[in-house]
């Protein structure tokens, strides 16, 4: 957000404008998070935005927006769950980041209570807070009717959630039954779900050993595991419960939420005895810095502190603003850097060959999510940080994603160590390593006798967004290379069953769901075909223009290994397909004339069948299905990648120059040579306008 201009500085116009494209961005972050536990940003980047839509309503009231942000908490559930709605909302609480806030809260409650009866009991210095650490899972609610858990469910949006009583009661800390005596006949309690550290490294062991996806953090896997549709996923996960609130109880039961708690415990249900009552803003403040102190050594991740005033008479009377109640604030850690112990510098060997440096940490926790690797990007970057195995280094998250070496900390050097020696011989082959003239990277000369290389383009060949073959995770592949099961991607569809079901960690069973998993893939999509091909610099993107440039496997492959000549029109067509540069095309044709490529190629094409392009199934129906389209000129109403966008999402090809297989070309103002080309052409030529109809969005422009 930095680079945004100041929120007094906005004019009433840029604050409407901002305001709704806050809105829109903060919407998508929230299903992100809440429905697809898939956050893109951390959570520091998503409370400044809030922050930021906040300062403007505060300043521009008048411009608050029906969907605000600020009205809403959370996302709409997700299918596939039974709809729940919280007999009393599930609320948020307001963020403060810096002391002064939490000074600034202290004083609001006090304030609030300005009758002469009130001020003698709320003295600024004298409010009784509840200070909890503020646990990063996904908050629950447990119905208890009669004692007997009769319903669980996730937050949601606050006002739905989703039923997950079944997920919920394989979990040890929700009591099936209340125990003790003495709660209401109807009693909501609320908590957080959410796994250790250390259970979040068994589960991320165990999906990385089988190829899965790991989990980015501990939140993520707890929100993941708790809304599992088989229990028995859940069972397996080490999910805790934390309670803290309540919600609908048909009876008082507690004068102060400190009581409330020691109920909750009495009825056996599990309280974080870490949470301490504390008289003023001083006591919590000291609270605050003491748990933020022994953070990395709690076996669970928190992101701040949750001050709630005590007294349930002064939290009813105080009541709530929007989403959040008044009388509780949470006062989050600040976006973190964290130092740790840099073990070894590993060397990776890619499937183009690049010796890429990475770090092994002494696992740390960074801005909620266990870090235990760090790139050095290159050798370059080595030297100029001067980083050292051993090294305390100092790192954070960039991008709050791939985490980083910041600095070293030069004081805290072990004596002895010597600067880091970047190998010159690759460390799985050991051909020569070397650095092309202008590259960052050193490169390992061994080709296809490379052992990493290899091993790294058959994970690459089932990974994910290529073959996606369940089960065949990355340690199989390297152990069924190491064994020579597999050599080239033909292989693993000639793997047998028997083979595998003798081998370590495998049996009949497991062997022959492997084979299913694999005869599955036999059929597959030309552009996850292409992907898993591994050629430089083609990725799925890329994959997928080519893919629909080309339709079929065929034409692209004959075509390709024409294009070997560079004068020929199957060159002139690779580079017509937008988005196709110079350097690309020299891969992917240079992939076709390597000889070894062909044959594996040819060996492949017996295994499997690679399926003719199909246009996306909501583009099916469009006018621009299949077509190929080129834009010239500019466009008043949108960006020329928004048109390119408009057009792919309909299914269309879009080109770069027009060509007798051109189907439209739209002619945007001063429009070139391309308009003059269609034309000689006979290619139907059509306006904005034009343009906009056949997109569905006519009477839009302007
Ligand atoms: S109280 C009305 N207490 O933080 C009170 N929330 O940012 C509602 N959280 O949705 C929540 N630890 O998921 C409360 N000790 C704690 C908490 C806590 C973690 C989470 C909870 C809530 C979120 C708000």
């Amino acid at each position: 957000m930095s680079g945004a201009p100041a929120v007094e500085a906005l004019t009433e116009t840029e604050a409407r404008d901002e305001l709704a494209r806050l809105a829109a961005e903060i919407a998508h972050h929230d299903r992100l998070y809440y429905a697809n536990d898939a956050p893109e940003i951390s959570d520091a980047a998503y409370d400044e935005l809030r922050r930021r839509n906040q300062a403007i309503e505060a300043r521009f009231p008048e411009l608050i927006r029906a969907d605000s942000p600020s009205r809403r908490v959370g996302a709409a559930p997700a299918a596939g769950f039974a709809k729940v709605t919280h007999a009393v909302p599930m609320l948020s609480l307001e963020n403060a980041f810096a002391e002064a806030d939490v000074r600034d809260f202290f004083a609001g409650v006090r304030n609030f209570f300005r009758r002469p009866a009130d001020v003698a009991r709320v003295t600024e210095a004298a409010i009784e807070v509840m200070a909890e650490p503020k646990i990063d899972g996904l908050s629950a609610s447990l119905r208890y009717e009669k004692g007997r858990l009769v319903l669980g469910a996730t937050r949601g949006d606050g006002v739905t959630g989703e039923d997950v009583t079944a997920n919920l009661r394989t979990l040890k800390s929700v009591p099936a039954r209340l125990a003790g005596t003495g709660w209401p006949d109807i009693l909501e309690i609320r908590g957080e779900v959410y796994m250790e550290r250390e259970g979040f490294f068994a589960v991320n062991a165990e999906r990385e050993a089988a190829g899965e996806a790991i989990f980015a953090n501990p939140r993520n896997v707890a929100a993941g595991s708790l809304r599992q549709l088989d229990p028995a996923v859940t069972a397996r996960r080490p999910l805790k419960f934390f309670a803290y609130a309540w919600g609908e109880a048909s009876a008082p039961f507690a004068a102060t939420h400190e009581e409330a708690l020691s109920c909750f415990r009495r009825w056996g249900l599990t309280v974080n005895r870490r949470s301490r009552l504390c008289r003023g803003v001083d006591a919590a403040l000291a609270f605050y810095r003491e748990i933020g102190e022994q953070r990395a050594e709690l076996p669970y991740d928190i992101d701040g502190v949750v001050y709630k005033v005590n007294d349930l008479e002064l939290q009813r009377r105080l009541g709530m603003v929007s989403r959040a109640p008044r009388w509780a604030l949470a006062h989050k850690f600040p976006a973190e850097r964290a130092q740790t112990v840099l073990h070894e510098i590993r060397i990776q060997v890619g499937r183009q060959g690049s010796l890429t440096p990475v770090a092994v940490l002494e696992p740390i926790t960074v801005g909620g999510v266990v870090v235990q690797r760090a790139t050095l990007h290159n050798e370059d970057e080595i030297a100029r940080k001067d980083v050292h195995e051993g090294d305390t280094v100092v790192i954070q998250r960039a991008g709050d994603v791939i985490p980083q070496i910041v600095s070293v900390v030069r004081e805290r050097r072990p004596a002895g160590s010597k600067p880091y020696v970047f190998p010159d011989h690759c460390p799985i082959c050991g051909s020569l390593a070397v650095r092309e003239e202008g590259m960052a990277a050193r490169r390992c000369t061994g080709g296809l006798i490379c052992a990493a290389q290899a091993v790294e383009r058959l994970k690459h060949f089932v990974a994910r967004d290529c073959f996606d073959i369940e089960g065949l995770g990355a340690k199989h592949i390297a152990a069924f290379w190491e064994d020579g099961l597999i050599r080239q991607p033909g292989d693993i569809f000639r793997l047998q069953a028997e083979t595998i079901a003798t081998r370590e960690g495998w049996g009949e069973v497991s062997a022959a769901k492997l084979i299913a998993a694999i005869d599955e893939r036999r059929r597959i999509a030309l552009d996850r075909f292409i992907n898993a091909l591994g050629i430089p610099q083609v990725g799925q993107a890329t994959a997928r223009l080519l893919a629909r440039h080309y339709r079929s496997f065929a034409a692209w492959r004959r075509e390709m290994e024409a294009a070997v000549d560079a004068d020929s029109p199957a060159y002139a067509g690779l580079l017509d397909v937008h988005g196709i540069g110079a350097d690309m095309a020299a891969d992917i044709v240079g992939f076709f004339a390597e000889p070894h490529n062909r044959d594996i190629l040819d060996d492949l094409e017996r295994e499997v069948a690679v399926l003719d392009y199909e246009a996306p199934a909501h583009g099916a129906a469009s006018p621009l299905a299949g077509k190929t389209i080129v834009f010239t000129g500019g466009l008043e109403s949108m960006s020329r990648p928004e048109a390119k966008a408009r057009a792919e999402a309909l299914g269309a090809n879009v080109a770069s120059a027009v060509s007798s297989k051109t189907d439209y070309v739209v002619i945007g103002a001063d429009a070139g040579q391309k308009a003059a080309r269609a034309a000689s052409l006979g290619v139907t030529t059509l306006d904005e306008a034009g343009w906009l109809e056949l997109a569905g969005l006519g009477g839009t422009a302007g």
